[in-house]
């Protein structure tokens, strides 16, 4: 991913969260090296992920299928990508999901996240706030 992919991935972001990531997020990941991803054909960007590492740990931050292409592996295709990356740095990937993401929490589970922990109204919701659940996944 790059500065001039923004555009294109700002406008899958706005679709597919209730309370998605401004770009200034994606520009200070850019900025501060974190590893930015995008899955592209010739023609669009069907999938990114923003992963950090540091000290043994590291947290995968985002993690988008273009709502077009969902439902079709991409997003386990990128999620295993995104294990080697992590592989190659750190003992443990760590990620937080909302509670209601019944979709991303069965794929992290199906691909060997454990439940760690809850952070209680980590989220901004429709109503409220909403609690978020700590996965952990062991890179050995
Ligand atoms: C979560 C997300 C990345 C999954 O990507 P995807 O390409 O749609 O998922 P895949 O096709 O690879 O499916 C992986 C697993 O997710 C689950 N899943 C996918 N679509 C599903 C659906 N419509 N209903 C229920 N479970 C579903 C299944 O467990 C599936 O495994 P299976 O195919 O063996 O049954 C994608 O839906 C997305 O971008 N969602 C919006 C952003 C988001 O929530 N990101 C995660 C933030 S933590």
């Amino acid at each position: 991913m790059s500065e001039a992919d923004l555009t294109s991935v700002m406008a899958i972001e706005e679709r597919i969260y209730s309370h998605p990531w401004s770009r200034m997020i994606f520009s200070d990941c850019l900025d501060t090296g974190y590893d930015c991803r995008i899955y592209e054909t010739e023609q669009e960007i069907m999938a990114y992920s923003v992963m950090s590492s540091a000290v043994g740990e590291a947290h995968l931050l985002n993690l988008a299928v273009h709502p077009l292409h969902q439902g079709k592996g991409l997003g386990r295709f990128v999620l295993r990508s995104v294990i080697l990356q992590a592989r190659e740095k750190a003992d443990t990937l760590f990620l937080e999901v909302r509670a209601s993401n019944q979709i991303a929490r069965q794929l992290y589970e199906s691909e060997g996240f454990n439940e760690i922990g809850q952070r209680f109204d980590y989220y901004p919701a429709e109503n409220g706030r909403e609690d978020a659940l700590v996965f952990a996944r062991p890179l050995l």
